[in-house]
């Protein structure tokens, strides 16, 4: 027996020996506002105070808080400095996704406890420890200084597009409130536990397995291909459909699952998956590119010769009569690594059967291709079928697949009984997609007065096992790589091979980054060998309106490249006259400026993509927002229904949100490929609008009256007239709405032809970003000190969360370009894979564009993508302005900038 003091009450529990205060604090006490996200001390999530102090309640026994006072998040609500606390992460936007919240915060509350005014360096020592995938840091930075040195807070009654307020959804995530995937299921829920592959490829053979039912207490089944009722194949992609659930005869993946044992959590957690019986033989496998396409490479799918899956095409013009003409020449190849996704919430759910429905609760991008790749598996009838999204503790790509849904259904289905299941941090590492690794071959040429003369791009990108989203990644590729230039004669080819490697899949950008890494990079060669300045050579070679794209899109507005570009100028000029006086002054220590461009297509390439989004007005005046749109950090929660509450013509605060769940929200699609903002944000302003619409029509008001919602009326003033409608003697409909709008946008696009020639995007966004850094020529150690970053958001709908965003994916590209490297096998948890800590995260600038477009709702443009495609290319840029060598294989770690130093006689 453990007693102890949990959040100001007196507890007694009585852990097992060793257990984790952490489990304890969960499983056994219902404190599920500390979060797991390694369950090793490497993420800090689980960061409790004891006796005052914070501590990781992983790496704490439970029996160590004998008599000890403990305090979560949720035991604070009455505290002054995590009251003040709240307020500002909220003012800031300190919280995105939140699932690190409550560790950030409560180390906070530590902090300002000891120190109620600290330093930014004192912050970041104390805070260092937990890490946060979405905010880029600096938010968190800048809310924790607030609490000693207030700014004005986000209190706009109207909320309207163009106004910075909290997020809708803030308070539960400062509070500890908000439920992640493993927070919904109740205590003593039995548990599923994967039996997986520990080769790339192997063939097993399954053992007795009543038999090993029969012989364990707590096993309640166990579950295998033979148990699918309906197709033992997933995918994201409904013609390339490929991977199974559980795999049969053969894994194509180290991780891959073949079997899981549903049964008690005591089971579970002391049992060893070496223990299950099977036998397993280690079969030869492929695991780079090189190795996949040789003639004699064993072949992973039938049908995909030579393990290709497919390729994208995109050509215009003569490419190679232009760089045969050209001035100018540069060629290189460049290779990058497996990128993890590093959400702090592994994948997890929970599933119950409700009258003859399976109920899936579970993190997700996706929920309806969830419920409809589930209908294949379990053959069974959408409509038996319901998709309860929870909070999302990050996604960045990774959550639009399938992961713990499909063992959820089937284990629920089989047993009749509620179930859970939760990756650990290295099953979620194993087995879930990561970014593409790359192989670009690139020649480009110029003339001398600097316009470019012919691009050829070659792209191999290693897809994995299965098809995932690697052919979203070839066909955008070739339509990305020309970067937001014009480029008349262009030729870019790209193919997806297969390897027995874990499945690539869609990270932020699609593929786009790793194209601009090459891209990028040569432009500054370029700009170096024509002697001309590298922000002016992109200048005079940026698309702009009325000028064609590489596909042959002509936009006559709403092209904003140059205008981040310009807007880069001042800080450009400022920023090498200070590295050059620096270099002058240091031997060792260099520093360099970098910068690069980006641009994006938000939505689906040349497919349709269509969001629908619900509203109705209760008898009593309530709004109600019907948002589908999976809000995983982004923010499209609040951005939605401002615009909504736009069209409408009401306060966004006064909206009443009902979250994706697929019983009471129309599709709005999937939170991918920087679409929500714009395609589902369109439909809630035609919501809104048809909404508006049908009240003025009711009382025939003007266009512009004024709207008034509450007390069982609609006041409607129309100049000097005042209406009021009752709405209880209004009929209202089966959901109770007296009045209703559900409408449909799809952005327009054609397909493209043969060599890539169409519309494949209604519209882009456009980046430009500058980077200060310093490298540390001894030792090879790039640190990045400041960004400077002009984003294109065509109007930003709420100018804070804009910067989060911007932050947010700064962040990811700097782990892009300097350490993030997924090694199967080798780096499969948060202490051997890095990703950037708060103390990597320099002061960003960023610089809001708007170049409004005809599309986007009241001209708002998609960002989620746009943000860390320019970040990985500047930094490359910079590393060589400071020290004179070019990297051409991400990440540039220390050891091989230190390498390319020495190869370099520097
Ligand atoms: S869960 Fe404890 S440090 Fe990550
Ligand atoms: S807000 Fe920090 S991990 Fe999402």
């Amino acid at each position: 027996m453990t007693d102890f003091t949990l959040n100001g009450k007196p507890v007694s529990t009585t852990p097992a020996t060793g257990e984790r205060l952490s489990e304890t604090l969960r499983e056994s006490l219902g404190a599920r506002d500390v979060k797991i996200g390694c369950n090793a001390g490497d993420c800090g999530a689980c960061t409790v105070l004891l006796d005052g102090m914070p501590v990781c309640a992983c790496l704490t026994p439970t029996q160590q808080a004998e008599g000890r006072q403990v305090h979560t998040l949720t035991g604070l609500q009455g505290d002054e400095i995590a009251a003040r606390l709240r307020e500002s992460f909220q003012d800031f936007g300190a919280a995105q996704c939140g699932i690190c919240t409550p560790g950030i915060m409560v180390a906070a509350v530590a902090l300002l406890r000891e120190n109620p005014d600290p330093s930014e360096q004192q912050v970041q020592d104390a805070l260092g420890g937990v890490l946060c995938r979405c905010t880029g840091y600096r938010k968190i930075i800048e809310a924790v200084l607030a609490v000693a040195n207030p700014t004005p807070a986000l209190d706009d009654p109207v909320g309207h597009t163009g106004t910075a307020i909290r997020r809708l959804d803030g308070q539960a995530k400062v509070e500890g409130r908000e439920a992640f995937g493993d927070d919904v299921a109740p205590i003593g829920t039995l548990e599923i536990l994967i039996i997986r592959s520990p080769y790339a490829r192997s063939a097993f053979v399954l053992g007795d397995l009543g038999g090993f039912i029969s012989a364990h207490n707590g096993v309640e089944t166990v579950l295998t291909a033979a148990d699918i009722p309906g197709q033992n194949r997933f995918g994201v992609i409904p013609d390339f459909a490929d991977q199974p659930v559980f795999a049969v005869n053969e894994t194509r993946f180290r991780g891959e699952a073949v079997a899981a044992i549903v049964a008690t959590p005591d089971f579970i957690r002391q049992f060893d998956p070496a223990d299950f019986p099977m036998t397993w033989e280690h079969l030869e496998d492929v695991q780079t590119i090189e190795q996949a396409l040789e003639a004699s490479a064993p072949q992973l799918h039938k049908g995909r010769e030579g393990n290709i899956m497919c390729g994208g095409f995109v050509k215009c013009g003569d490419p190679q009569g232009a760089l045969d003409n050209a001035d100018i020449t540069v060629q290189a190849d460049f290779t990058t690594s497996f990128v993890e996704h590093a959400y702090i919430e592994p994948e997890a759910g929970f599933a119950q059967m409700v009258e003859g429905r399976v109920e899936i609760h579970a993190c997700t991008q996706a929920p309806i291709m969830d419920r409809d790749a589930l209908e294949i598996i379990l053959a069974m009838d959408a409509s038996r079928i319901r998709i309860v999204p929870t909070g999302v503790g990050g996604g960045f790509g990774a959550k639009l697949d399938l992961s713990v849904q499909p063992y959820l259904a089937l284990a629920t289905l089989k047993t009749g009984k509620p179930v859970r299941l939760t990756y650990s941090r290295t099953e979620s590492m194993q087995s879930t997609t990561k970014r593409h690794p790359a192989q670009i071959s690139l020649q480009i040429g110029a003339r001398a007065d600097g316009k470019l003369s012919g691009f050829k791009f070659f792209g191999n990108f290693n897809t994995g096992a299965y098809a995932s989203w690697g052919p979203t990644v070839t066909n955008r590729v070739p339509v990305h790589a020309s970067g937001p230039y014009r480029i008349a004669d262009y030729r870019a080819e790209t193919q997806a091979v297969h390897t027995h490697c874990l499945p690539s899949g869609a990270f932020r950008g699609f593929g786009v980054p790793q194209s601009a890494v090459a891209q990028e990079t040569l432009f500054d060669e370029l700009a170096e060998k024509l002697g001309m300045d590298a922000l002016e050579f992109r200048l005079i070679n940026a698309l702009d309106n009325g000028v064609p794209t590489v596909c042959g899109q002509v936009f006559e507005q709403g092209v904003g490249i140059k205008a981040c570009l310009k807007a880069l100028r001042p800080a450009w000029e400022a920023e090498r006259a200070k590295a050059n006086a620096f270099n002058a002054e240091n031997e060792v220590l260099k520093m360099g400026v970098g910068l690069a461009a980006g641009w994006y297509g938000c939505g689906n390439t040349s497919l349709p993509n269509p969001s629908t989004i619900k509203s109705g007005i209760r008898a009593d005046g309530t709004v109600v927002l019907h948002q589908g749109a999976m809000d995983i950090g982004q923010g499209a929660n609040t951005v939605i229904a401002q615009i909504f509450a736009t069209a409408l013509g009401m306060p966004v605060q006064q909206i009443t949100l009902m979250g994706a769940d697929t019983d009471v929200t129309p599709d709005a699609g999937k939170t991918s490929a920087s679409r929500q903002t714009y395609v589902s944000g369109n439909a809630a302003r035609l919501s809104g609008q048809a909404l508006r619409a049908a009240i003025l029509a009711q009382v025939n008001a003007g266009e512009t009256a004024g709207l008034a919602f509450g007390d069982g009326e609609i006041i409607v003033t129309d100049g000097e007239l005042t209406h009021r409608i009752n709405l209880s003697q209004l009929p209202a409909d089966t959901e109770g709405y007296t009045f209703r709008a559900e409408e449909t946008y799809d952005p327009p696009t054609r397909p493209l032809d043969e060599n890539g020639q169409g519309i494949p995007y209604a519209q882009f966004g456009y980046a430009a970003h500058l980077v200060v850094v310093t490298v540390d020529t001894a030792l090879g150690l790039v640190k990045a000190r400041k960004f400077v970053a002009a984003h294109d958001v065509g109007h930003a709908i709420n100018p804070m969360l804009v910067e989060g965003q911007v932050q947010g994916g700064i962040a990811q590209g700097l782990g892009m370009a300097l350490m993030e490297e997924y090694l199967p096998g080798r780096t499969e948890n948060l202490h051997d894979y890095l990703i950037p800590t708060m103390g990597d995260m320099p002061p960003v600038e960023t610089l809001i564009i708007e170049a409004p477009d005809a599309h986007g709702p009241y001209g708002a443009k998609g960002l989620g993508e746009h943000v860390l495609i320019p970040t990985a290319p500047a930094i490359l840029n910079a590393i060589y302005n400071a020290c004179g060598v070019r990297i051409r294989h991400l990440p540039a770690t220390p050891a091989r900038v230190r390498a390319a130093i020495l190869e370099a006689g520097k």
